[in-house]
């Protein structure tokens, strides 16, 4: 080799070091100030200046075959989510969030869901016990400008339920927008159990999403570089408002709380550090009430809790930083570090009496490992189920009608956030790596958040509402996720029959 071409070698060898150098540089200088920028803290800075918005009940009517019809319309609307800034969004019979649909064990509903956004969409009755062709998932799309209307009986313990759209593949804008609203349910006992009930004076519903502002006021939708559980918003709204306050009058108030964010976490308590009384999780009422500090959610997860509160008192409720069990990267960009003030709970200076909380709620749930039938077992990675991603032709599981079965959920995905969700039934959580739950988990669940490198076993009983044709679904409720496939299929048979074939569908 000469020495020129040995010059002209080593020349771009420096070439290349340099570029790499440089490369490096930014790249790491980005992630630098990715890396500092990402946490949020609004701790004390929130000046709790507006009232707390309260979705309204959804009106109601009885047809004469005596069946419960609420009537939504999915629209386009623009919400000011700070004064004076209009921000077009997606709501239920309304500009942002829905009505508060409320009904009770036994009664039968029907729901006329007009589609009017333009493009479309489902709505899918989160945590209800119903015919897989009355669910309102990626099977039930409703087009531009169409009417759907399912109704089924409801068969199940009272419960914070709630609605959103579940298509598949846009499932996380959908509800970012602002497609989801409560579905309360009641029953015999849940009025006699000394719980706060009546609606918007002692008992509330607090829909909690994250949001992300464009400079002109119009919802950021680009989940940006670095999103292990999907778009985060760096704002916080309850029912539409950041920064709210609530007026309470009594003793005692009920709050249910929903985690209607797609990929951000919520450790609910008091800022003050102070604790609140635990009454339901997903499904139902606890068995007992329980005293606590913190209850953590993750996305489409809902608690009850029962604040009380002196005459005259302020508390502020917050969602603190937490522990997910990930790794920095991914615990810092899922917000885990985030700290955000949420609602201020004001006391009049005289309060209404409330009653005493009855020290037995409800039946814990009756599900027993030596009931089930059938283990099965799921793998949760890389946004595939048993490595294998949504196909809405293929039907994965096929489950036989009265039938008790365990599942086995693993997240088994390095450092990343994953949750688990089953359509149809609610579940009793058995263990957590072998450990029994802790007692907020001890009710009625139908999401459960799965630590990186953790397994869970839940039980479930598959009652009634056989359709080998229609399946229900079960995926992870981090949206992001669902959207790019963490989503599978089942469907109920009657004993001995197997799986038919899913609908045809053009979307
Ligand atoms: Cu809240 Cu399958 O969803
Ligand atoms: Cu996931």
């Amino acid at each position: 080799m000469n020495a020129r071409v040995r010059r002209r070698r080593f020349r771009i060898l420096k070439i290349l070091i340099g570029l790499s150098l440089v490369t490096g540089l930014v790249v790491g200088a980005g992630a630098l100030v990715l890396w500092s920028t990402a946490v949020v803290d609004t701790a004390d800075e929130m000046e709790f200046d507006t009232p707390l918005s309260v979705p309204p009940l959804a009106e109601s009517t009885v047809d004469g075959e005596g069946r419960r019809v609420f009537d939504l319309e999915v629209r386009e609307g623009s919400h000011e989510f700070t004064a004076g800034r209009s921000t077009p969004t997606w709501g239920v019979n309304g500009d942002y969030l829905g009505p508060t649909l409320r009904a009770s064990r036994g009664e039968e509903v029907l729901v006329n869901v007009t589609n009017d956004v333009g493009e479309p969409t489902t709505l899918h009755w989160h945590g209800m016990h119903l015919p897989a062709r009355m669910d309102g998932g990626p099977h039930q799309m409703i087009d531009p400008g169409e009417t759907w209307s399912p109704t089924w009986r409801i068969e199940q313990p009272a419960a914070s339920l709630w609605y959103h759209p579940h298509l598949h593949g846009s499932t996380q804008e959908h509800v970012y927008r602002g497609v989801a609203g409560m579905f309360l349910l009641d029953d015999e006992r849940s009025g006699q159990v000394g719980l706060p009930d009546e609606y918007g004076v002692d008992d509330f519903p607090l829909v909690v999403q994250d949001k992300k502002f464009a400079a002109d006021g119009t919802l950021d939708t680009d989940e940006g570089m670095v999103a292990p559980s999907g778009l985060l918003g760096d704002t916080v709204a309850v029912n539409g408002t950041v920064g709210g306050y609530l007026d309470v009058t009594t003793e005692k108030v009920r709050l249910r709380l929903l985690n209607g964010s797609g990929g951000r976490f919520y450790d609910f308590g008091l800022a003050d550090g102070g604790t609140v009384t635990m009454v339901a999780s997903d499904g139902g009422l606890l068995p007992a009430p329980l005293e606590i500090d913190r209850v953590l959610l993750s996305p489409g997860e809902r608690a009850e809790i029962v604040v009380e509160m002196a005459p005259g008192e302020e508390k502020v409720l917050r969602s603190h930083p937490t522990d997910l069990g990930l790794g920095a990267w991914d615990s810092r960009f899922t917000g885990a570090e985030d700290t955000f003030d949420l609602v201020q709970l004001r006391a009049a200076e005289s309060l209404a009496p409330s009653a005493e909380i009855a020290a037995e709620l409800a039946p814990a749930p009756d599900l027993r490992a030596e009931d089930a039938s059938e283990t099965r077992r799921f793998r949760l990675s890389g946004n595939n189920i048993n490595g294998r991603r949504m196909d809405m032709d293929r039907i994965d599981e096929v489950v036989t009608v009265g039938d008790t079965e365990i599942w086995e959920v693993s997240n088994s995905n390095g450092g990343t956030p994953h949750n688990f969700h089953v359509h149809d039934v609610q579940f009793r959580v058995l263990d957590l790596e072998g450990t029994p739950p802790p007692p907020e988990l001890s009710g009625w669940k139908d999401t459960l958040y799965i630590r990186p490198n953790t397994t869970a076993r839940i039980v479930m009983r598959f009652e009634d509402y056989t359709d080998p044709d229609y399946p229900y679904m079960f995926h992870c409720h981090l949206l992001q996720h669902e959207d790019r496939g963490m989503m599978g299929q089942f469907v109920v048979v009657e004993e001995g029959g197997s799986a038919g074939t899913p609908p045809a569908h053009d979307h």
